[in-house]
């Protein structure tokens, strides 16, 4: 584990510079003690500057492992979102500014968002959606994805957001699991000159969803659906603007309980079937609008870019919730970095005049790998505050990221949180905290977290599990459909104590008390910030069939932070070739999508297992990395891994 030394060799500082630190919203370190003192009364103050058509008297109710917060309140998240921006001074203010990546623009202000935003809640009323119905959404990166997010909130549809790069068959489960009644996708999208069939993957999904009963479909790309445009389907799809043209602009906002669900999120998990997270309404916009204000700094005329998708929850916290309850310009750009060049990024915030920048490390690395010759291209002068999230950033990513980007003058704010977590858990302040590269810092205000060992004993200075000691407003209520598995994932992890959440990452604390998230400890990965399941990749492989055992493993990747190593045994008879190494690979694509194909494959007559058949992923991962092999003595056969080494050594020369 070098990584680990190098980080804890890291004692750079950086203070927040004094103009940005008298100037940012939150500047008191008080804030700390305030919020640990009596964090109800902290985050109460939070919910309060949000808008409640029914304010709530009672704020937090924790019965461990089941929290709920502002439970008699009520409200909604469009409405904090748009219509109290829209009624006042904000009206005309832009509230996204969107670039396709083939360049076409446009700008919607409050106002006309408002506009966008009721009429399409009209148009779900029209399909027959209520209160409660789940609402599958499978887009680009384009202003209709946060529109139907949107409208979803206001007639209080519950939305899943589908990453618009998982494949036909990830869409279809998520679809079956959710048991959504309309879909709502696009002909397609643009991705690096590159038609991705949004509307084709649907379809091949939509043919085994029973519950899907209408399908709306914006045209985006203009390309022929499926071959023909025929394959609109005939009293199941519609498309967006026929029905946005028809429906009623007015339509007033559904008064949403606190605790009545905003939307699912699917995230991958140890075991094959992804889990559709549960977040609320009150708490989670709380938490999401707050964060945003203090993390992000936002000011009135900023103009704000967060580079995820909206398919991922930081989409949903940082594009959407949280930006817009804030009345935030927000920009959003629907392609590649690299596309048409790999300036491209750069010549949006200055075309744009970004001034507050979010992306993921995987991205500064290649940017890094790419050059600082294509930031040096654009004036980069109005930018004023940097953020990461999605993985651990190196030090030198963000030494990087704070010189060529930042020119040295932005404070740098690394974000830790999960889907799970509906928005940030440890971060600076940009206007309080010392930053030092590589480390998060340190907990929210008015958010526990603490390292514990594996008998919950608190560790102040070293490594170990992290872990949430008390509930946060945002936290996920449960999982979609299997509750029990909520309680197994997140709060098991420490026999007899259901109070502490386990967010299943491990991470070292520095003698500053500064937090350095380490990673998974779990059979989870981090490919270019995306979460991926190993047991789904393997799942997807052992569906093939050639393929009788499969064991995937991460292994470390300059610019992905980690890419996939797949270990394959053969069905008797089959042959290893390349065609099938290939045929496997695309076969993953396929079954979850490109983000989480192999980078190898090797095949091996056997896998090395324990006595009890137990397959040793920690052997796998030495080899697929190249390292001396731990102890190997518990195996069943140790010739097996001798056999695999060397098959890799040649695979890697
Ligand atoms: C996992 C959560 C948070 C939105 C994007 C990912 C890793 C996230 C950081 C960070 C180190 C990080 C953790 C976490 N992670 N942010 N700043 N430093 N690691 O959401 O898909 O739910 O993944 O991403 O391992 O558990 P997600």
């Amino acid at each position: 584990m070098t990584d680990i030394d190098v980080l804890l060799q890291e004692h750079r500082k950086f203070p927040p510079p004094d103009a940005f630190a008298r100037a940012a919203n939150v500047s008191d370190p008080g804030i700390y003690e305030r919020a640990a003192k009596d964090y109800e009364a902290f985050w109460a103050g939070c919910a309060r500057e949000l808008e409640w058509s029914k304010p709530f008297s009672r704020v937090l109710e924790w019965k461990p492992p089941r929290a709920t917060w502002f439970r008699d309140g009520e409200l909604n998240a469009s409405v904090n979102c748009v219509d109290r921006h829209a009624r006042g001074a904000r009206r005309d203010k832009p509230a996204l500014v969107w670039e396709g990546e083939p360049g076409d623009t446009l700008t919607l202000t409050y106002a006309q968002l408002l506009d966008q935003v009721c009429r399409f809640a009209s148009v779900l009323d029209s399909l027959g959606v209520k209160k409660g119905d789940r609402v599958a959404i499978y887009l680009p990166m384009i202003p209709e994805a946060a529109i139907a997010m949107l409208g979803c909130a206001r007639i209080g549809a519950v939305h899943s957001v589908v990453f618009g790069g998982f494949s036909a068959e990830s869409l279809r489960d998520r679809i079956v699991d959710a048991q959504a009644k309309v879909l709502i996708t696009a002909d397609g999208g643009f991705r690096r000159g590159h038609v991705v069939p949004l509307k084709k993957n649907a379809d091949d999904a939509i043919a085994e969803t029973p519950t899907i009963e209408h399908v709306v479909v914006v045209r985006r790309t203009k390309e022929p659906i499926g071959g023909s445009p025929a394959s609109m389907k005939a009293g199941r799809d519609q498309w967006w603007h026929d029905l946005m043209a028809k429906a009623s602009a007015s339509r007033p906002a559904t008064a949403m309980n606190a605790e009545d669900i905003l939307f699912t999120l699917y995230t991958s998990g140890t075991t094959g079937k992804p889990k559709g997270i549960v977040h609320t309404t009150g708490g989670y916009l709380t938490q999401c609008a707050y964060t945003t204000k203090a993390i992000f700094d936002l000011k009135e005329d900023d103009v704000y870019w967060c580079t995820a998708d909206v398919g991922w929850v930081t989409g949903h916290t940082y594009i959407v919730y949280g930006p817009l309850a804030n009345g935030a310009t927000c920009l959003m750009y629907e392609g590649a970095p690299d596309w048409p060049a790999k300036d491209r990024f750069w010549e949006l915030c200055e075309k744009y005049g970004v001034t507050i920048f979010y992306t993921a490390p995987t991205a500064i690395r290649a940017f890094m790998k790419w050059g600082a010759q294509h930031a040096k291209k654009h004036d980069l002068s109005k930018l004023r505050l940097l953020g990461s999230v999605g993985e651990p950033i190196n030090p030198e990513a963000w030494m990087w990221y704070r010189e060529h980007i930042g020119g040295d003058r932005c404070p740098i704010v690394d974000t830790w949180w999960q889907t799970e977590t509906g928005a940030t858990m440890i971060s600076p302040l940009p206007g309080i905290t010392k930053t030092t590269p590589g480390s998060a810092t340190v907990a929210f205000p008015g958010i526990f977290a603490e390292l514990l060992d594996n008998n919950a004993k608190r560790i102040d200075v070293g490594g170990g599990l992290l872990a949430i000691t008390k509930p946060w407003p945002g936290m996920l209520r449960t999982i979609w459909g299997d509750d029990e598995r909520y309680v197994r994932t997140y709060f098991s992890k420490w026999p007899g104590r259901p109070d502490l959440y386990f967010p299943g990452d491990g991470a070292k604390r520095d003698d500053d008390g500064y937090f350095w998230i380490l990673g998974r400890v779990d059979d989870v990965l981090n490919v270019a910030g995306h979460r991926i399941g190993t047991m789904e990749v393997e799942s997807a492989l052992v569906d093939h069939p050639s393929v009788a055992e499969a064991a995937v493993v991460g292994k470390a990747h300059e610019l992905k932070g980690q890419a996939l190593a797949a270990f394959v045994t053969l069905r008797e008879g089959t042959k290893p070739t390349t065609e099938l190494n290939v045929e496997l690979r695309e076969h993953v694509a396929n079954k979850i999508g490109a983000i989480a194909k192999p980078d190898d494959i090797i095949f091996s007559a056997d896998l090395p297992k324990t006595r009890s058949g137990k397959i040793m992923r920690r052997l796998l991962r030495d080899i697929a990395e190249g390292r001396t092999l731990g102890d190997t003595t518990t195996l069943a056969d140790p010739a097996v891994v001798a056999a695999l080494r060397d098959q890799y050594e040649g695979l890697e020369s």
